[in-house]
This record gives structure tokens, C-alpha cells and sequence, in this order.
């Protein structure tokens, strides 16, 4: 064994030191939230949403820590990662390196597709039976956005209570004093069920609809979830403090 073979060797140890293989098989388990946005052939859905299959196991490793110790930050992927464990993190990597690039196209698991889908309609009775809590106002470019609760959910924010079943939060958007949107989001037993727990928030379920109030069917409702799970601990709402004043 000449001196030469032996540093390369103990170079080669050293990199991949660096990381442990996790199971493709458990990140194959651990693959239904990701596959939301993600696809279940790790080609992203969206352009905003970066491929994952075939990807290297040290990078994917890497960039899940990051965004659990927000070295890396980002609102969507934050909230999915610090809900990781550590043998999740190896187990995904493992998972997502191992699908093929440009390999046949792949149905997502049920659960996925559950998350992407929107449960609520747009309410019958708003804004009769909602009260304007909160407005932003945008003088330069004369649009509004007005947050809008029901007597359910505003009666148990001011009791300081979570949020119960019934509970409609709806925002409306202004330019010119015409609406351009409203996006709303509603809690009803059951509607969470069947999406994964990572993207999960409790029962609620997000909604974007037009001025004509239409519902937008292709939207992923999947990051409403991800990025309103950061506000699990105030029932999932951002603006729940305005709510109380
Ligand atoms: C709600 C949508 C959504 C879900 C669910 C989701 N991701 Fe992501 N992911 C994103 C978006 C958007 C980005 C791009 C982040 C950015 O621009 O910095 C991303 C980025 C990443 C990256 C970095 C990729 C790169 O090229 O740097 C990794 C790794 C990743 N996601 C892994 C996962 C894993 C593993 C899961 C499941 C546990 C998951 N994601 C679930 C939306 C999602
Ligand atoms: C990147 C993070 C992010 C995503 C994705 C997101 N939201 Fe929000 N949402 C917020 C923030 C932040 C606020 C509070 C805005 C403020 O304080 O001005 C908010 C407020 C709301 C509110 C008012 C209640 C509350 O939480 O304060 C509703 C309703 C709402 N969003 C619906 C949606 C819907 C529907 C989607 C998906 C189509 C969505 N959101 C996606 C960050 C997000």
C-alpha cells in the first residue's frame, strides 16, 4: 500500500464522512407532504418550486438542515423542515436522489393532492355577517386589503380561545375602490383529515376566488398550509392580534 493511495483514500473518507445514508424506504414513507409541491416524480409543480429527484444526498441534506436551523430561510420551506426529524432529513435525501431525472411522470399519493385542494366555498352571508377587523391602506397605488372575521371567530379571539369550528376569516383586496380579490380561509370538523400532518392545520381550509367570487381551482392550496402552519400556536392566523384590539 503506497503512502499516495492511502491519503487519497483517507480524503475520500473525510467527504463523505460529511453525511450518512439514511433508507429510501422510510423517505419513500416520509415522501407524501413533500409530493404536494414537489410532485411525486421530484419535478416541481410550479416554477417557483425546485426539482428534487436525482438531486445529490449531501445537497439535499444540507439545504433541509438549513432551513431547520434557518441558516436558510424561506416561509414556505422553514415550517417543513423544523417539523423534520434527523433520520427524516437522511431518509428523504435518500429518497429523492434515488427517483430518476426525467423519469416517467408519477400520480401523487391522495394525501397530496388532498392538501393542494381548497374545501371552502365562498360564504353566503359576507359581508353581512363578518366585521372589518383590520385594513391595510396603500395610498400610492389607491388598494386596500380589508380582513374581514365572523361572530364565531371573533368572540373566542377576544376570549382568548382557539378558534372553533365555524370560524370564517376573509380578505378582501381593493384597487380604485373596485375589489380585485378575496382570499379566505375556514374551519369545519373533518376538512383536515386527510391532509398530511407536516402541512396539516388543524381543521382549516384556505380559498382564493375572484372579484366575481369564483374559486380558483388550480391554485396549490398546499402553500397557504405551509406557510400558516408557522402561526400554529395563534389557531393559524397571522393577524389574530388585530383581532383582540
Ligand atoms: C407547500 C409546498 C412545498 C412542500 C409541501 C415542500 N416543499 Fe420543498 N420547497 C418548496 C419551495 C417553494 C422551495 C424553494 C425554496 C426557495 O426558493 O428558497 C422548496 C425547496 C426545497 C429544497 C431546496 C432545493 C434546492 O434546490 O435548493 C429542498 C431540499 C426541499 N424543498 C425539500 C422538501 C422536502 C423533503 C419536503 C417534504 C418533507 C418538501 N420540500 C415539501 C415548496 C415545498
Ligand atoms: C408565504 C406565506 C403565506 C402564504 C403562502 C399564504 N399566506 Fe395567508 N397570510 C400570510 C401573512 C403573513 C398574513 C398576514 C398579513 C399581514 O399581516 O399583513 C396572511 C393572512 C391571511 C389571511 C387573513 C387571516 C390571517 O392569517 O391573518 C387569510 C384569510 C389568508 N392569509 C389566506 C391565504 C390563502 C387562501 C393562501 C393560499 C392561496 C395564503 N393565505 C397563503 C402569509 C401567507
Amino acid at each position: 500500500m503506497t503512502k499516495r493511495w492511502l491519503l487519497a483514500g483517507v480524503a475520500s473518507l473525510t467527504t463523505t464522512a460529511a453525511w450518512s445514508a439514511g433508507n429510501v424506504v422510510a423517505g419513500m414513507n416520509a415522501s407524501t407532504p413533500c409530493q404536494a409541491c414537489h410532485g411525486a416524480d421530484g419535478v416541481g409543480i410550479s416554477e417557483e418550486i425546485p426539482n428534487l429527484a436525482g438531486q445529490k444526498v449531501a445537497y439535499l441534506q444540507a439545504q433541509l438542515r438549513a432551513f431547520k436551523s434557518g441558516d436558510r430561510k424561506h416561509d414556505v420551506m422553514s415550517p417543513i423542515a423544523k417539523q423534520l426529524s434527523d433520520a427524516d432529513v437522511e431518509n428523504l435525501a435518500a429518497y429523492w436522489n434515488s427517483l430518476p431525472v426525467g423519469g416517467p411522470p408519477k400520480e401523487a399519493a391522495a394525501a397530496a393532492l388532498a392538501a393542494r385542494r381548497p374545501q371552502m366555498t365562498f360564504p353566503t352571508d359576507f359581508p353581512a355577517a363578518f366585521v372589518n377587523y383590520y385594513t391595510q391602506e396603500d395610498a400610492p397605488t389607491k388598494s386596500s386589503t380589508r380582513y374581514y372575521a365572523n361572530a364565531v371567530a371573533l368572540q373566542a379571539a377576544r376570549a382568548g380561545k382557539p378558534l372553533p369550528n365555524g370560524s370564517i376569516i376573509m380578505v378582501e383586496g381593493t384597487t380604485g375602490g373596485a375589489t380585485t380579490y378575496y382570499s379566505g380561509m375556514e374551519l369545519r370538523e373533518g376538512w383536515g383529515q386527510n391532509v398530511p400532518e407536516v402541512l396539516r392545520n388543524g381543521d382549516w381550509s384556505y380559498a382564493l376566488f375572484n372579484a366575481q367570487k369564483v374559486r380558483g381551482e388550480r391554485n396549490n392550496y398546499a402553500m397557504c398550509l405551509a406557510c400558516h402552519k408557522s402561526v400554529a400556536s395563534d389557531s393559524f392566523v397571522f393577524t389574530l392580534g388585530k383581532m383582540t384590539q
